[in-house]
């Protein structure tokens, strides 16, 4: 079976985790000082790079919830709030979780067509005196408009989770630099993994002083506890395998970025596109299948992208669903916000989307099996225009 991902592992990271090992350091060692530096080395040469902090912490979804105590919507927890916090529809659940987490409303408003993030005009309109953070992610690796965000939402903090978009950048600024604060996932899904891992990033200092203590207990120095704060500390060993990973961070990017292109221009799919200015890592490769117009899934986008998914497989190419709706999961929906609401866009990129294979170790022959394998199972939708 070709996998939908792999890490790109080898000796280095072997010989990582045996220095961990062997130094009996297995927490708050050298190796998560080690990797916060090689994040921000690489992040230096991008604009806006000065002043940065790099925190990491045990995942992606911690590295939102530290991100969102960041915020204003951070300041009353407990005492029982209206908060609203605006949250792309499209998404794994953890930036709509985190504020939950802290006792706010998430609004979800719908996303943009063409890059799949989030809508800014569909943001413009959910913005109320509540809203207390935008939480824009750059999904799957193409940069949401931040800047446009921010000349709509000039008072509100802006969060970007940008789990899935090291190595990705917009207009020369790097995703993680965008926001006023950030965050990396690092589950192996992603472009670098360190097993479970993430990393809040942020240009301001009391954020970042906020953050250093949170994912240490709220310890703002040893002993000295000043709020309540989790154990979100990376360990050694994960921390460790990013340092190796980071050294390959170019070579992991040049090759997907060289195995998008194979794809993308061998098939006239409705393929994820990166706005103007955009530099993108292609952490995942998907595409929307339009609503076939006969046969037996006619009118049925869920049903035919499903039975395209099993079809692949038996040709022996791992493919999988890009996403999830938001509106659509309990949790979210008992928000009155958002039963008012629609979705057309989340619902067309959720149920018609599809991710390929795309990582590093993906050899020739295995791409000329895919290419074959989606001209075979999914010739009927090439060319086809999914959002006129
Ligand atoms: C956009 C986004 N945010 C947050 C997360 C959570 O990251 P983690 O799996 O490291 O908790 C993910 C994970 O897939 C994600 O895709």
């Amino acid at each position: 079976m070709i996998r939908l991902t792999r890490p790109f592992f080898d000796d280095a990271e072997l010989q990582a985790s045996a220095r961990v090992i062997a130094s009996g350091m297995l927490v708050q060692g050298a190796e998560v000082a080690a990797f916060e530096a090689s994040v921000a080395r690489a992040l230096s040469a991008s604009t806006a790079s000065s002043g940065l902090t790099c925190l990491a912490v045990t995942n992606g979804t911690v590295a939102l919830e530290l991100a969102l105590a960041t915020t204003p919507c951070g300041d009353r927890v407990g005492v029982g709030t209206d908060d609203e916090v605006i949250v792309p529809a499209v998404t794994w659940p953890s930036p709509g979780h985190a504020a939950i987490l802290r006792g706010a409303t998430p609004v979800l408003v719908d996303i943009d067509p063409h890059t799949w993030c989030v809508d800014v005009k569909a943001v413009e309109e959910a913005l109320t005196p509540r809203t207390r953070a935008i939480i824009a992610i750059d999904q799957f690796g193409v940069p949401a408009d931040v800047p446009g965000l921010r000349t709509r939402a000039r008072d509100v903090d802006l969060i970007e989770d940008a789990a899935c978009a090291l190595g990705s950048s917009l207009d020369g600024v790097a995703c993680g630099l965008l926001g006023d604060v950030a965050t990396y996932s690092f589950h192996p899904r992603k472009v670098i993994t360190t097993g479970e891992g993430g990393m809040v990033l942020t240009r301001d200092a009391l954020r970042a002083e906020r953050v250093q203590a949170l994912r240490n207990h709220g310890q703002h120095s040893p002993g000295v506890f000043r709020a309540a704060g989790p154990n979100a500390r990376l360990s050694e060993l994960h921390a460790a395998l990013g340092v190796a990973q980071m050294q390959k961070l170019e070579t992991i990017l040049a090759r997907r970025r060289a195995l998008a292109e194979v794809f993308q221009s061998g098939l006239a799919l409705a393929w994820q596109r990166a706005p103007q200015g955009a530099t993108v890592n292609h952490q995942t490769l998907g595409f929307v299948l339009p609503a076939p117009r006969t046969g037996p899934f006619a009118g049925d986008r869920r049903g035919a992208r499903d039975a395209l998914l099993a079809a692949l497989r038996a040709q022996g190419v791992e493919a999988g669903i890009l996403s999830y709706a938001l509106h659509r999961l309990p949790q979210f929906a008992r928000f009155a916000v958002n039963g008012v609401r629609r979705f057309p866009v989340a619902e067309a990129v959720v149920d018609g989307g599809v991710a390929v294979p795309l990582h590093p170790l993906l050899g020739e022959a295995e791409v000329a099996q895919i290419l074959d394998a989606l001209r075979r199972e999914a010739g009927w939708a090439l060319g086809v225009e999914v959002f006129a």
